[in-house]
């Protein structure tokens, strides 16, 4: 045998190995691709379906294994706030449906939860306590309670049982997991979802120090200054109220968020995302350009209740003389920001937002496609529109006032102390129910003296007479 025969016969074996090598290396890369990271789109035809469950881009970085999120309730109910699982932290399932509103399910290598718009853009009310939840897209959600959410991942997480065995075994009651599937959520996907959680909760710690945000409300934009930023944390409180987000066609030119530090309503959407949890990477462009597009042309509801309208046909000479230069389309001012010592109104959620954040967001998306130029520091809020007003309750931007009727009031006659969350409609004094056995029993306490919750300022209209006030309020029903 010669030398060259032999080095061929090497040659041979040595190429047969590389392409074992390769070929294992490659169905390894597959197998892990397929069932780690393999994205299958979801498609909604109905805008408002791709509105209440659609992805936009938030199952990659914070989306929860959508089999271990199903099951969390059942085996951790002690850390929600009532029974009912989801529903107790103001999720509604409508009949039928995999996720409640404003909660997506995608599969990417395996199915994971994410949230949606509607999570906190959707809102429900009943007139009678018997009846069924109406829900409607794109209003502020009175019910949810996010921070309760977080707080009851985090305890599950935390729970000595969040284990392999006790989770795979509820599973099983759902759903078949193969062989294969449960080999990857015992040894990868449960400790990890566990190590996430937990380490979403380091970057959440700054709660902890501040007022509850309760139903309805949230610090939306210290997440950003302290996560998505890495901006040093502060002691300021952003808490603020949900906002409807309807009706955007007339909106057109107006200053966005609370305090107007947006006003592109575009990056709005897509900083709406981030702020969700889709990373620069993540987010899904072409389902927001949907959610704009949906948001631009949706009306806002009907009042459900009877109108009086010859009383509201009295308000609206009221309104147009006391209101309209800061509240009516095509007001002088509606849309603009009203500087903090003329309106009067707690200034928490102002201070919270700062230059240094404006610049920082500004920088955030350079070089991609969609990038935000339009983040800035202001000095007052914004005279927000009033279409739709009357499921807008409680109202101002903490929150701070459950009724249209009290906002007619000085501050001091306002209601200090109520309970806000539950959703049984009060068209007396325009607003949901607060006071009372029921609204105490599903509701969360709001306390006015409590910092950042303060009632004080927007004093018009308050020294009307009484009869004016009550066809104002009727005029109020008809936005
Ligand atoms: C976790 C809750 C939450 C989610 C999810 C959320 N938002 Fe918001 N959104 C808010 C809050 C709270 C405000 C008011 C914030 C402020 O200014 O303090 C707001 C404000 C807005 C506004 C400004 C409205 C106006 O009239 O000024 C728009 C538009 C908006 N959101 C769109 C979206 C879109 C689109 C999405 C999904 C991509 C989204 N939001 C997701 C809570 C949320
Ligand atoms: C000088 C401008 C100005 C005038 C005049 C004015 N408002 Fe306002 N209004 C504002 C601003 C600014 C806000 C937001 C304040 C905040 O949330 O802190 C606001 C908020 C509101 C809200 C709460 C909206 C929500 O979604 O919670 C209602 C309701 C309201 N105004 C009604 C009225 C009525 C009724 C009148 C007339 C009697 C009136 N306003 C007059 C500037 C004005």
């Amino acid at each position: 045998m010669s030398v060259k025969v032999l080095q061929t016969g090497l040659g041979k074996i040595i190429t047969a190995i590389a392409l074992v090598v390769i070929l294992l290396v490659g169905g390894l890369g597959y197998f892990a691709w397929y069932n780690l990271f393999r994205e299958v789109p979801t498609y909604y035809e109905s805008a408002e379906e791709h509105f209440k469950y659609g992805s936009i881009g938030t199952e990659n970085a914070e989306g929860i294994p959508y089999w271990i999120w199903l099951v969390l309730p059942r085996l951790f109910p002690e850390y929600l706030p009532g029974s009912g699982g989801y529903a107790s932290l103001g999720l509604t399932w409508e009949e039928g449906k995999e996720t409640p509103v404003g909660i997506s399910k995608k599969t990417i290598g395996f199915p994971r939860q994410g949230i949606t718009c509607a999570v906190c853009h959707s809102g429900t009310y009943r007139k009678k306590p018997e009846d069924k939840p109406v829900i409607v897209p794109a209003a502020p959600s009175n019910k949810f309670d996010s921070q309760s959410y977080l707080r009851f991942l985090t305890a599950s997480a935390k729970d000595p049982r969040f284990t392999p065995d006790y989770i795979l075994n509820a599973i099983a009651y759902n759903y078949d997991l193969s062989w294969i599937e449960t080999q990857l959520y015992r040894y990868l996907i449960i400790p990890q979802t566990k190590k996430a959680i937990l380490k979403q909760e380091q970057s959440y710690s700054w709660m902890d120090s501040r007022p509850n945000w309760g139903p309805g409300r949230i610090d939306p934009f210290n997440p950003v200054k302290f996560r998505t930023l890495s901006l040093p944390l502060d002691d300021t409180i952003g808490n603020s109220d949900m906002m409807s987000i309807w009706n955007q066609k007339q909106h057109q030119g107006f200053a966005l968020h609370w305090d107007g530090l947006e006003t592109s309503l575009t990056e709005t959407v897509n900083t709406g995302a981030i702020g969700d949890g889709a990373t620069r990477k993540s987010i899904d462009l072409p389902g927001l350009q949907r959610v704009e597009k949906y948001i631009t042309e949706l009306d806002p509801p009907k009042y459900p209740f009877e109108i009086n309208q010859s009383l509201a046909d009295k308000g609206k000479s009221i309104f147009d003389n006391n209101c309209a230069s800061c509240h009516a389309f095509g007001g002088e001012r509606t849309g603009t920001v009203i500087p903090i010592n003329e309106i009067g109104t707690d200034r928490h959620r102002l201070d919270m937002w700062t230059k240094e954040a404006a610049d920082a967001y500004n920088e955030y998306a350079e070089g991609y496609e969609y990038d935000f130029d339009e983040l800035r520091k202001t000095d007052g809020y914004v005279s927000v529109s009033l279409d739709g007003l009357w499921l807008r309750a409680p109202y101002l931007h903490n929150g701070s006032v459950p009724y249209l009727k009290d906002l007619l009031e000085a501050p001091e006659n306002r209601v200090s102390v109520f309970y806000r969350g539950y959703d049984v409609y009060e068209p007396e004094k325009v607003g949901f129910i607060a006071q009372g056995e029921e609204a105490k029993k599903y509701g969360f306490k709001y306390d006015t003296t409590i910092v950042g919750n303060s009632n004080q300022g927007h004093l018009y209209g308050i020294d009307l007479p009484k009869l004016d006030k009550s066809a104002l309020i009727e005029y109020l029903k008809t936005l």
